[in-house]
């Protein structure tokens, strides 16, 4: 049991920055158990027999924030984040992604590559991540090993693929099946709420008709998520209108194979027109934007706004690699930046995505889109306390904070402008997982 005392910021359906100041945060067995104003603090402190010891006051310009939720990222090609930016995505996968992941049959040298990752995004602040591994069962269950060391939460899936993939990373339909049935079971049978698994065919160019059905039949039988890729760039849906020619578009596909339902997280979704859209509403499936891949290998820009006024759910991706940075920071910033990018040939009616509600896609949204809306992505009782200790005071911050900076400034200061060195303390489910 502890209690925070100071100010706490967060995104609601309603509001998407609530700031709270002067509050008292009660913890219990990784629940908050109580938000109050901090004057009741010492009647809270009887009722609950919370000594002195147990009671962490934050500095006058730091906040607490929900954890991030990067609801799209690979973990296995944080190795070549930063590189390999070059070219756009059909020619990017064969040129520098399929060669990275097939050295992870390596389970030594995968092991190593993802506790790199897996720390790196922990320090910037992903509490959650809905992570791509590489076709290796093994290696995916030792990524899931190391998601439970650090003490993240995670979904994980072991990728598939059986075509249009190089002869040295590609698997048959059966054993691709076989596999994630091992590694669905694998992970299931560790009866750790944390880390789940998650159903990964890597996206219709690469996994036939038949292995997608039978994909989705496992999801179904284990009630748990499915993850790809749709419509991110537009060779990618030129290539599946001709392999494709029966189906109505994109979406089509997908849903025919029946991985739509609102347990499915496709990322990107730039090019869907309004009859995908629809579809992706009905489905209620939820979208990953990942507004720095899509800038960084070309792919295009999504109208988040367009996806939020239709009632889809969206979260925010990294993609790492296509996206360079593994911070959600950057996530939040390159989401602004690509509707106001876009705000540029609408017309005033358009509404553009401001840094507050990037920063709720972010956390809340992101939640919504894994399906854990009712146990983290904001500060509200019975919720599992995922969050961020946040000082923009720090000796070596990226910025510098004025007397005339009110508490949002200073929030929106650390969203432009801060790094992981200002995120002092991470916690997990109520647990501090950094520093260790
Ligand atoms: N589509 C299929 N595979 C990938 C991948 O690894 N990254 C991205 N950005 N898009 C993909
Ligand atoms: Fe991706």
């Amino acid at each position: 049991m502890f209690v925070y005392v100071g100010t706490l910021l967060h995104a609601t359906a309603s509001n998407a920055l609530e700031v709270l100041l002067g509050k008292a945060l009660g913890v219990n067995n990784g629940k908050i158990i109580f938000i109050e104003d901090e004057k009741e603090l010492p009647a809270l402190q009887q009722q609950y027999d919370i000594g002195h010891d147990q009671v962490h006051r934050l500095g006058e310009r730091e906040f607490l924030i929900p954890g991030f939720v990067d609801t799209h990222v690979h973990a296995s090609q944080y190795a070549n984040a930063g590189t390999g930016l070059d070219l756009p995505l059909l020619e990017w996968l064969p040129r520098y992604t399929f060669p990275l992941e097939a050295t992870f049959s390596d389970v030594t040298f995968a092991t190593a590559a993802y506790r790199k990752a897996v720390t790196r995004l922990l320090k910037n602040g992903t509490t959650s991540a809905c992570y791509f591994a590489t076709i290796h069962t093994e290696g995916s269950l030792r990524l899931c090993d190391v998601i439970e060391e650090v003490g993240q939460r995670a979904f994980v899936g072991k990728v598939c693929m059986d075509q249009n993939a190089p002869d040295y990373y590609i698997e048959s339909s059966a054993q691709s099946l076989a596999d994630t049935e091992t590694f669905v079971q694998n992970v299931l049978s560790r009866k750790n709420a944390l880390v789940q698994p998650v159903v990964t065919p890597r996206f219709a160019v690469s996994t036939t008709f038949n292995l997608m059905t039978r994909l989705a039949e496992v999801a179904d039988k284990h009630n748990i998520l499915v993850q790809s890729h749709l419509s991110e760039t537009r060779g990618e849906c030129k290539l599946i209108g001709d392999m494709y020619p029966d189906a109505e578009h994109y979406t089509d596909v997908y849903k025919r194979a029946g991985l739509l339902s609102g347990k499915t997280v496709m990322a990107h979704c730039n090019y869907l027109s309004d009859g995908e859209v629809a579809i992706i509403k009905t489905t209620n499936t939820g979208v990953a934007h990942c507004p720095n891949s899509n800038i960084s290998v070309q792919s295009g820009l999504c109208d988040v706004r367009r996806l939020l006024d239709n009632g889809i759910k969206v979260g925010l991706g990294t993609d790492v690699s296509g996206g360079y940075n593994p911070s959600m920071l950057d996530a939040i910033r390159y989401a602004v930046q690509t509707s106001n990018i876009l705000s540029v040939n609408k017309d005033d009616s358009y509404t553009k995505l401001d840094y507050r509600e990037a920063f709720r896609l972010a956390t809340l949204g992101g939640s919504q889109v894994l399906g854990i809306e009712d146990r983290v992505g904001n500060f509200v009782i019975g919720k599992e306390f995922d969050a961020l200790r946040v000082n923009p005071c720090v000796s070596n911050s990226p910025f510098d904070i004025f007397d005339k900076d009110t508490t949002e400034d200073t929030f929106q200061k650390f969203i432009y402008l801060g790094d992981d060195r200002n995120v002092t303390e991470v916690f997990v489910a109520g647990k501090r997982v950094l520093p260790k």
